[in-house]
């Protein structure tokens, strides 16, 4: 990890002048630069720098922010990239925390695996151009399928000459790390150490990292393959993990940011090619069905995730296994099939990239209509098949679970009502069961205290809208918003020097929290929040701890709907104009720690009867401090809540 003084030293050194100057053409406007918005499409400048505050704000699309929010923003860049791009950029040595032996080990693996590929991938790229073998059978080949020298050069395609061992020798003579070889899948160790090729023959297709790196390679048969796999592919390795990464992302970002909207195919060669008829927003799986990483990055960039797969029964299949991920990654998903045995790749060639644009915006699909559809062209009028029709919609729907999606559960319900001839409101009770069936099952693991002494609590039952069929004490919910809130908000500014998640480190000091999965729950989030590693639910979503995964899941399914009361004590405070999660952090942190301090009374004042002369006096001078404390909260909650 970096150091906080190389932090400090990265954030000192900033321009963001010069930093915004290399992505935007900036003029000075008095104190301030103005230029074109690039995360908007706009003909007048209307994003403006200040250098003397080191922000920029577009007066179009209201994007705002510093240099660091800036790459995160337009490259995609998580904080601690960012940091290592600064550095790069002004010429600052990182000074690293220092690594286990382990975590040392990895990363020079990592380091030697990048040159050997970006060695390869060099040589490969020489063997297609500039040898005859590649010339007469690989890139004729290439050219035959329709693949101009442009793009086989953007896509850096190349070619593995037939004989046994013409890249293994030459990085045997180039004396990289023999033992590290095999592992990037080049090459082959014969049991008597003697290095061979394992992509003979064909074509290779280098796999790029977000960041243009060489990380892996699709080998290609040239021609049919009869006995030999299609495509060889990289083995998982340091560098290359096939599930989270999507063929052609680095070359699709900047459009796919562009146009809001993924096309994901299946293969290398639609990508190549729909590239090269100028559609550029567009990714691959590599044949298989989404990971939950894939869809996440393709979050990082768009909502809008349109799926272009052949029409035989394997494609659909695969596809439809993405989908309930999907939509609890609050993704819009919609579907095209290419017809008659073609795939993106053919089809674009035959019919031309207008044509082909046509074709996908006239018959994209919303996947969970299509999903119906399907389901009840099988069912046909089996009355006991669509009853599962039914049920299986329903369960779909439930999966749509945020709450900014709320309108979005509605809007399906109103269509696939009307599409099954069924009852809205008994889609809503169907959907609302499996909802709430889920919910149960994950609450049902966790360890929950029993409902406390109601008039304690800061918060009455009217304040808060709990569903009946979820028992948590209202002891519990206090914690629960402080979680929510650090794992929704956490990120967002508090104000113009802290996070919402220091405001709460900050707050909370004193306090801890009273059941042991919120206490590990706690202390993690913090951990990695002050690592830079920026932690939110879905990283906790996989967490190795059950119960941990579990209160995140139940937190972030059902978040709890804060008092409307809250908003007429804000508005009296003034603060109504805040960002929303701003309110909630502060009203969170406040409620729990007034109910901390009921608690810390109760405890004090039984200690008092029992207590000496000098502990009386300082534990009248204890009681005299809460007091002063609950009285500020109080005044600060407002007196609507307080009993
Ligand atoms: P396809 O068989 O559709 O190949 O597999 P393709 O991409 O259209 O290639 P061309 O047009 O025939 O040259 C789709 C994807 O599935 C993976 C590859 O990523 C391929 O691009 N695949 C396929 C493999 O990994 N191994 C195989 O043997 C076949
Ligand atoms: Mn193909």
């Amino acid at each position: 990890m970096i150091t906080p003084q190389s932090i400090e030293q990265i954030k000192n050194r900033i321009d963001i002048i010069e930093v915004l100057g290399d992505y935007i053409k900036l003029k000075k406007r008095g104190s301030n630069y103005l230029g074109l918005c690039p995360f908007h499409n706009e003909k007048s400048p209307s994003f403006t720098v200040s250098p003397a505050k080191e922000l920029y704000k577009c007066f179009g699309c209201g994007k705002s922010g510093n240099t660091i929010t800036f790459l995160m923003e337009h490259d995609k860049l998580s904080y601690v990239e960012a940091l290592r791009w600064l550095a790069n950029r002004f010429n600052i040595e990182i000074e690293e925390t220092e690594q286990t032996q382990e975590q040392k080990q990895f990363v020079q693996t990592a380091d030697s695996l990048y040159i050997i590929n970006n060695f390869s991938q060099q040589f490969f790229n020489t063997q297609l151009f500039d040898t005859e073998e590649g010339q007469d059978i690989a890139l004729s080949y290439l050219k035959e399928r329709g693949f101009r020298e442009e793009i086989i050069k953007k896509f850096q395609i190349g070619f593995n000459p037939s004989s046994r061992d013409t890249l293994a020798s030459a990085l045997i003579k180039n004396q990289f790390n023999k033992e590290l070889l095999p592992k990037t899948g080049l090459v082959i160790a014969k049991a008597d150490g003697e290095f061979v090729d394992n992509y003979k023959g064909r074509i290779i297709f280098p796999i790029h990292s977000t960041t243009g790196k060489t990380i892996g390679f699709g080998a290609r048969v040239i021609g049919k393959a009869d006995k030999a796999p299609k495509y060889i592919n990289t083995p998982e390795n340091e560098i290359y993990s096939k599930s989270k990464v999507l063929y052609g992302a680095y070359f699709a970002r900047l459009a796919i940011d562009k146009a809001d909207e993924c096309l994901l195919v299946e293969g290398y060669t639609d990508v190549v090619s729909l590239h090269q008829a100028g559609i550029e927003n567009v990714v691959a799986s590599g044949g298989t069905s989404l990971t939950v990483d894939q869809l996440r990055l393709i979050k990082k960039y768009t909502n809008n995730l349109t799926i272009i797969y052949d029409g035989d029964a394997a494609g659909i299949k695969a596809a439809l296994r993405g989908l309930d991920m999907a939509l609890e990654e609050s993704l819009n998903v919609r579907l095209v099939l290419i017809p008659d045995k073609e795939d993106p790749d053919s089809y674009v060639n035959k019919i031309g990239a207008n044509e082909f644009i046509n074709f996908i915006n006239a018959n994209k699909k919303d996947f969970i209509i299509f999903q119906i559809e399907m389901m009840l062209k099988d069912a046909g009028n089996d009355v006991s098949k669509k009853s599962e029709v039914v049920n299986t919609v329903a369960e779909t729907i439930s999966k749509i679970n945020k709450t900014e999606d709320f309108t979005k559960q509605q809007d399906y319900i109103k269509q696939c009502s009307a599409i099954l001839k069924i009852d809205e409101g008994g889609l809503t009770n169907l959907v609302n069961k499996y909802k709430r069936d889920k919910i149960v099952k994950e609450e049902k693991r966790l360890p929950f205290d029993d409902a406390g002494n109601q008039q304690q609590q800061g918060i009455q039952p009217e304040d808060v809208l709990i569903d009946n069929s979820l028992l948590i004490s209202q002891d519990e919910i206090v914690e629960r918003n402080v979680m929510r809130t650090l794992l929704e908000s956490g990120l967002k500014k508090w104000d113009e020097e802290k996070t919402i998640a220091q405001y709460i480190f900050d707050e909370l000091e004193q306090f801890s929290f009273e059941s042991p999965v919120y206490i590990s729950l706690f202390n993690e989030y913090k951990l990695m929040y002050d690592k830079g590693l920026e932690p939110t639910a879905k990283t906790f979503l996989y967490h190795k701890d059950e119960n941990v995964r579990n209160l995140v899941i139940s937190i972030t399914v059902f978040p709890y709907e804060l008092s409307q009361k809250w908003d007429e004590v804000l508005e009296g405070m003034n603060i109504v104009n805040r960002d929303n999660s701003q309110q909630d952090a502060l009203m969170s942190v406040n409620y729990y720690k007034l109910k901390k301090i009921k608690k810390m009374f109760e405890e004090n004042q039984q200690g008092m009867e029992h207590a000496s002369f000098e502990d009386q006096l300082t534990q009248i001078k204890i009681h005299q401090h809460l007091k002063e404390v609950e009285r500020a909260i109080t005044k600060l909650l407002g007196t609507v809540i307080i009993k």
